[in-house]
């Protein structure tokens, strides 16, 4: 079969590798119909992910087709349609118990395995161990277009950002950073009933965006965003402040529209130590989130797809085929010059 294989910092090629085959009698193979690249595909092609080595098969998301089951998997049959989400899980495990399976033990220690530890999604089959734990049935009303935004990014913005942010009705929300994952908590938010949702961006697409995925109000980040932000609400600030870049500036600028008593809900993901203001924050009584994706709303999230409350299909901007997966990677790595948000690649 053919997959995009990691080959150290900067290189990736589509080539030839052997075909993905049934090893552990709780997996099945997967036939990849559709999958798309991630913020942190782009991270390991720059080298940053130490524990993804050469000839590694990237990519963490897949909708697919089950080809082949493991004599003890019990809820999928070949011919199945699924979501193969970011995070494999036993089901098991403490962590998988307490609904943490970003920290399933059994798996590896961490739940992100797919183009990391094991071989991805970015071929055109891939493996999933403990399928019958792992894997969401795709039900007939959700279009693949549509399920390859629940492995990840959605997922993420709803459970990083919107749950542990505790959005409540009423409440007013900031969201710092309008990508795929700023935008699915934007999406997201108004489940909770959130009053105003304020996206801050730096690029005018992104916040054009943002209004089309249900923001409220769209400011462009500069010297002044706290003052702007804090003026759109009764001055104290927003209840819930959502950050979804992963630097340490837009981190503080997080920090500093929460009103007292609100929550700062970090999504980023941060490679160096950040510096908060600690002695104006502790006397505000605000909370500070943080985490790695669950992906446990993935079956709220299908119910709201299907149903329409929200229109994921609205994060894809680009189209590819399979063999265009290089294309794909350039249009996504260049988003901002692109107009691009999240590239579909169907098979
Ligand atoms: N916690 C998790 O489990 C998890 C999972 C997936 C992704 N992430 C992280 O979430 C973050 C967002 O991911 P994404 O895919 O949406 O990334 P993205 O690059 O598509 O989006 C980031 C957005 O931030 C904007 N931005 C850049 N500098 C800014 C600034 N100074 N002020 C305001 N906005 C600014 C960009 O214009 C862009 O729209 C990343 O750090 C990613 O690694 C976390
Ligand atoms: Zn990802
Ligand atoms: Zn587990």
């Amino acid at each position: 079969m053919k997959a995009l294989v990691y080959h150290g910092p900067g290189s990736k090629a589509w080539e030839d590798v052997p075909d993905a085959a049934v090893q552990e009698a709780t997996d099945v193979v997967v036939r990849v119909d559709t999958t798309t690249i991630c913020g942190t595909d782009l991270h390991i092609l720059l080298g940053d992910v130490a524990a993804v080595t050469d000839g590694r098969v990237l990519g963490h998301e897949a909708v697919g087709t089950v080809t082949e089951v493991g004599d003890a998997v019990k809820g999928f049959s070949v011919g199945d349609r699924v979501l193969v989400p970011a995070i494999t899980k036993c089901g098991r495990c403490e962590y998988c118990q307490r609904g943490m399976p970003s920290h399933c033990q059994t798996v590896g220690g961490i739940g992100w395995i797919f183009g990391h530890l094991i071989d991805g999604t970015q071929a055109e089959y891939v493996r999933v161990p403990y399928a019958d734990t792992s894997l969401y049935a795709v039900p007939d009303n959700v279009t693949n277009e549509q399920a390859i935004f629940l492995a990840d990014s959605l997922p993420t913005g709803y459970e990083v950002g919107v749950l542990a942010g505790e959005v409540r009705p009423g409440h007013t929300v900031a969201v710092v950073g309008a990508g795929a994952v700023g935008l699915s908590a934007i999406l997201t938010t108004g489940l909770w009933g959130a009053s105003k949702v304020i996206a801050v961006d730096t690029n005018k697409f992104r916040l054009t965006k943002a209004l089309d995925f249900g923001a409220t109000d769209a400011i462009e980040a500069g010297p002044n965003t706290a003052e702007d932000v804090l003026a759109m609400t009764d001055g104290l600030g927003v209840d819930v402040s959502i950050e979804a870049v992963g630097y340490p500036e837009t981190l503080r600028t997080a920090a500093s529209l929460v009103r007292p008593g609100g929550t700062i809900a970090n999504i980023g993901v941060h490679g160096v130590p950040v510096e908060l203001p600690m002695q104006e924050m502790w006397i505000h009584n605000v909370k500070l989130t943080m985490g790695l994706v669950d992906t446990v709303s993935i079956p709220t999230l299908l119910k709201m797809v299907g149903s329409g409350r929200i229109p994921a299909e609205k994060m894809g901007t680009h189209t590819f085929g399979v063999g265009e997966i290089d294309e794909a990677y350039d249009v996504f790595k260049n988003a901002a010059a692109n107009e691009a948000l999240k590239v579909v690649i169907n098979a």
